[in-house]
């Protein structure tokens, strides 16, 4: 079942063919659609979306740009591809708008849009011109096809199907490792929208790295000879989010899925993580739970004291750690205390380098990163 959601899902995102079975099939418009100085090309507050987004979002210029580099090249040459910006391998996610089929392409569509207002609130045939209806709510904007961002689970879906899965040989001709983070990465887009509306800190990163774990585990699950890397990972995250459990009685539980990576566990773990996402991102949140999860990270330290487990596990654990650190200690408006800011740096050197990972070091650098908390002894 999940499996044919991700594909519909990606169907969607990516603009390939919908499934047979739906005969939706809504026209990419193109961002100029959007542009008017009336809607969003304006220089008004909430008007400036297609500025805000054609001038400082890295979306729109970069990921076609990065195509054309010597690096693109050296990783297209390693895998027989001449040409990384036409070919579907590499345009997928960096020129999604490639992907579209002629028939579903407007007057207005350029495919050198980069990642554009559509490929994140969806094809907008069906919706360009009733959204602004004063009589339309949300729902029905979204019932109209216009993609439910502020779901945190919806907006999840849709940064992770670019920001977590590289395809095994694409990994090992040279492309970066991804590591999708929704709070930390929603942060760090300009934003287009209001204060307020793009919830933040803990649970949005829940979300994000259960989605992120549902990625992994579905790319172990079917690719048969997957970079070396991709399974400590999956085994680290995993752990990591099995810390949560308990976090809320209706949010289901990780713990009895094995990190041992192995098909089952992989299967088990796509359904489960689902689950979690879906509900995590519907429930109303409290600072309770955030608290609740922050203590849960800090009390890891025996995992980073015991001798027997691997080094390189201990660092892959130790890295996801600091990244949840860093979002969940960010939670709310309050500036964080200097003094824990640099208890947290001290915790990202200790990470830098994995081959070099110091289990023990790392241990006292969490302990004393828990005792400069507030409240902390
Ligand atoms: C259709 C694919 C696609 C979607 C959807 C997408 N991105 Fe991206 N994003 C990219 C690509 C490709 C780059 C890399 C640009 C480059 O360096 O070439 C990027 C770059 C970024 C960066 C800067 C690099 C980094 O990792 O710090 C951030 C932050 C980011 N995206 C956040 C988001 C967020 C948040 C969402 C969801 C709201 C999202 N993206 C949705 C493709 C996508
Ligand atoms: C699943 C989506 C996806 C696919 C497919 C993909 N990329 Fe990327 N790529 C990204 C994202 C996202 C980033 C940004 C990473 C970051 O900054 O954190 C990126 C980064 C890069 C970078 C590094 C850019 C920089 O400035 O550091 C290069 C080079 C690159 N991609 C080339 C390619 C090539 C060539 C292909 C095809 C063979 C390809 N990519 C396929 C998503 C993808
Ligand atoms: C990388 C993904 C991405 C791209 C590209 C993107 N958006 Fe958004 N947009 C978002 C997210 C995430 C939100 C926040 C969801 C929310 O709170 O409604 C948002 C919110 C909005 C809002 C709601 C503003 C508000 O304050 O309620 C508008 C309008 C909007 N986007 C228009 C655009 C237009 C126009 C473009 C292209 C010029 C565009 N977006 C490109 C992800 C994206």
């Amino acid at each position: 079942m999940f499996l044919a959601t991700w594909i519909a899902f990606a169907a969607v995102t990516l603009g390939a063919e919908p499934l047979a079975s739906t005969n939706d099939s809504p026209k990419f418009l193109g961002a100029t659609s959007c542009a008017s100085s009336g809607c969003h090309g304006g220089g008004g507050q909430n008007q400036n979306q297609f500025h805000v987004w054609s001038l400082k979002d890295f979306h729109s210029q970069r990921p076609f740009a990065t195509l054309t580099t010597a690096r693109s090249k050296q990783i297209g040459d390693a895998l027989g591809i001449k040409a990384p910006t036409t070919d579907s391998r590499c345009t997928s996610c960096h020129a999604p708008l490639a992907l579209v089929p002629a028939a579903r392409r407007g007057e207005a569509f350029k495919t050198s849009e980069g990642v554009s207002c559509e490929s994140c609130h969806g094809p907008a045939e069906n919706w360009l011109r009733s959204h602004t209806r004063p009589d339309w709510r949300h729902a029905d904007r979204t019932a109209a096809g216009l993609r439910d961002l502020k779901s945190l689970y919806v907006r999840a879906n849709t940064c992770v199907a670019c920001h977590q899965t590289v395809d095994s040989p694409l990994l090992k001709a040279g492309h970066p490792e991804l590591t999708f983070e929704l709070d930390g990465q929603s942060a760090s887009q300009p934003r287009h929208w209001r204060e307020g509306t793009n919830a933040s800190g803990a649970q949005a990163w829940l979300v994000g790295q259960v989605a992120a774990l549902r990625e992994m585990s579905w790319q172990l699950s079917r690719e048969r000879d997957p970079d070396s890397r991709l399974a400590a990972r999956w085994s680290a995250l995993l752990w990591l989010l099995q810390r949560m459990d308990g976090l809320h009685s209706t949010l289901p539980k990780l713990s009895g899925i094995s990190g041992e990576p192995a098909q089952g566990n992989f299967e088990s773990a796509i359904k489960a993580t689902d689950e979690l996402a879906r509900r995590a991102g519907e429930m109303d949140w409290t600072r309770d739970m955030s608290r609740a999860a922050l203590r849960a990270l800090v009390g890891t330290e025996s995992t980073f004291r015991k001798t027997s487990t691997p080094a390189l596990q201990q660092a892959r654990q130790a890295e996801r750690l600091v990244l949840a650190l860093d979002r969940v200690v960010k939670e709310g408006k309050s500036k964080t205390p200097d003094k824990v800011e640099a208890k947290l740096d001290e915790l990202f050197k200790q990470v830098q380098s994995l081959p070099d990972f110091d289990p023990a070091a790392f241990a006292n650098a969490l302990a004393e990163f828990s005792r400069a908390l507030p409240g902390g002894n």
